[in-house]
């Protein structure tokens, strides 16, 4: 099956072309440097940009895979959560195709593409490995920050697909987000958590006394705002010299909060619910420091754990929805062209 995938959920234009769950495009036209300016992501801006750049990267997508319009079985869009303005972009030009091409469509839910990217595959349908299933997957991205168990419903009648219970989410600020207000907060610019990462590497990360969100075992829910305003009052007062000169114990002392915070929930939920394997993804998953973390935890529950390899998979892109988009499919879960429309609060299960 080939499918369209599109995503504008936020501030990446994307889209990608897949055969079922190969990805043999996967385009993402970063609006960062429209935004950074501003110091976050600005809506309007997000909608002009998005209006600009989608058709330019849908065509390439298809030229990349080389792969014509006529050629695709079902185009995959996303419908929520994210940006109002931004989802509206996709979806409409989603549907204007479908209509045109007459092509079955399907509208996809953001944060289920965030916790599939581990079964995308390459061209050649690498990598091979079957997922071991229930799997306890963490996403943490600039939106969302869930633990989530994921069950193949291969063995369930004719359903193909997942069954997802959320044991653990942030009750505020998602994990991404507060790596951005903390790098805002020392002035690193925007997205903060790559530069966060950077400046971190040398940092002493025990420079601060941070609290411990949520310490409760019993609790597998996350709370970032505290972490942040904590942190806020800690050096508020501090003259600019200061941060400046303890900038790399700064950022190490707050990156080691939020992914210390991260691993003790998804290690608690992982002892609690006994699955197969580990997964995670989302755009913090770029950072090199909490891919080590999780590793490092995977082995000592003695649990396989799936990282996407490439970067690419972690922050927004279409290849995620396009795979979502293909079970979907399998399942007839089609949308009406006529009447689809964006969901900006669209839950998730
Ligand atoms: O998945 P994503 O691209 O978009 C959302 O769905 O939110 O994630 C973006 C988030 C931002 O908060 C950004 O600061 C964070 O991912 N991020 C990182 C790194 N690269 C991106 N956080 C920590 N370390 C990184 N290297
Ligand atoms: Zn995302």
């Amino acid at each position: 099956m080939k499918i369209l995938a599109i995503e504008t959920s936020c501030d990446d234009t994307c889209a990608a072309v897949l055969e079922d769950t190969r990805i043999l495009s996967n385009v993402v036209s970063s609006q960062t440097d429209l935004h950074k300016e501003w110091g976050g992501v600005v809506p309007d801006i997000a909608k002009r940009a998005h209006q600009a750049r989608v058709m330019p990267v849908i065509e390439t997508a298809l030229k990349r895979a080389k792969t014509k319009i006529e050629e695709i079985d079902v185009i995959a869009v996303t419908k929520g959560p994210g940006l109002a303005i931004a989802l509206s972009v996709g979806v409409n030009t989603a549907k204007e195709l479908a209509i045109k091409y007459n092509k079955k469509l399907v509208g996809v839910n953001h944060v289920e593409g965030h916790l599939l990217s581990n079964l995308a595959k390459n061209k050649k349908g690498l990598p091979g490995r079957e997922i071991a299933f229930p799997a306890m997957c963490l996403t943490v991205s600039g939106g969302h920050t869930k633990i989530v168990k994921v069950e193949s419903l291969k063995s369930e009648s004719l359903k193909v697909g997942f069954k997802y219970e959320v044991v653990g989410e942030t009750l505020d600020d998602a994990a991404g987000e507060a790596l951005d207000k903390a790098a805002k907060l020392l002035g690193l610019g925007y997205p903060g958590g790559p530069v966060i990462e950077r400046v971190a590497q040398n940092g002493d990360i025990k420079f601060l006394d941070l609290p411990h969100p949520l310490a409760d075992k019993k609790i597998l829910d996350y709370s970032f705002s505290g972490l942040k305003t904590s942190f806020y009052y800690k050096i508020k007062d501090w003259p600019q010299e200061e941060v400046a000169n303890h900038l790399a114990d700064l950022a190490a002392t707050f990156q080691n909060a939020v992914f210390e915070t991260l691993i003790r929930k998804f290690k608690l939920a992982a002892e609690r619910y006994q699955p197969k394997s580990l997964m995670a993804s989302g755009g913090v998953l770029a950072n090199a420091e909490l891919r080590k973390r999780l590793r490092r935890m995977a082995r000592e529950l003695e649990l396989p754990i799936y990282m996407p390899a490439k970067k690419i998979l972690n922050t927004d892109n279409a290849g995620m929805i396009g795979i979502v988009g293909y079970f979907m499919a399998l399942r007839k879960e089609w949308s009406d062209p006529e009447t689809i429309d964006r969901d900006p609060r669209m839950n998730f299960n």
